[in-house]
């Protein structure tokens, strides 16, 4: 399942990020890639443990736990110290496939990669290509959301980016564990939660269908979890 999460950051949010990530020091994107990975990747990123990339990635994680689509789709059980990186000038990430296993240097913090997620952080306007481009089973789909809105999407998709013929893409990337590792399952919990809500939004969160449908709702989380 692909979902775009609008509105993550406001715009407000958004400019502040990117004057703390903007006036940092970018390195060579290659720095976290695997073997595969760094064949395929031309782009800059900010270093994982500069003091930039740390007070943005809190940012992020701040905003991640005030978005309910957020938590409602992803179900998150641990996600990786969000990462940044720019394209410019032709730089592109070829056709590559997320790493299952995610362990932050130095620490003892490790996920399995179960989604993959992008925020963008350049007004689509402002750049040309950088299509992040994901291949699924009814085939590649590309995507360029505006300043603040969120990709998520399967970890086990192949997936690329776009080369960037005009201006620079910022986005902020990393990786959840979920607590319902079955796609299947993670996506039927989501669609359950989005039909009780939108029903609840007539009836009200006290009507008796919905108060039994909700209890349906956890107790297949319950059965479906780990935590
Ligand atoms: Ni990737």
């Amino acid at each position: 399942m692909m979902i775009a999460i609008p509105g993550v950051l406001d715009a407000e949010a958004v400019a502040r990020l990117r004057a703390l990530i903007d006036a940092a020091e970018w390195i060579d994107g290659n720095a976290t890639s695997g073997h595969q990975s760094a064949l395929a990747k031309r782009n800059a990123q900010l270093p994982e443990d500069s003091p930039a990339a740390r007070e943005a990635g809190r940012m992020v994680l701040d905003a991640l736990g005030r978005s309910a689509m957020f938590i409602a789709a992803g179900l998150p059980l641990k996600v990786y110290p969000p990462l940044f990186n720019r394209y410019a000038g032709g730089q592109a990430f070829g056709t590559h496939v997320d790493n299952a296993i995610r362990i932050q240097r130095g620490t003892d913090f490790r996920i399995r990669s179960d989604l993959s997620a992008t925020l963008f952080l350049a007004d689509p306007d402002s750049y040309d290509g950088g299509e992040l481009i994901v291949e699924g089973q009814m085939g590649a789909h590309g995507v360029k959301l505006p300043a603040g809105d969120m990709l998520l999407y399967p970890a086990t998709s192949l997936h690329r980016v776009a080369p960037v013929t005009r201006g620079e893409r910022v986005a902020s990337f990393f990786w959840l564990q979920s607590m319902v590792r079955d796609e299947n399952a993670r996506r039927t919990l989501f669609e359950l939660d989005t039909a009780i809500q939108a029903v609840a939004a007539d009836r009200g969160q006290g009507d008796p269908a919905i108060i039994q449908l909700t209890g349906v709702y956890h107790n297949l989380l319950r059965r479906w979890a780990d935590c």
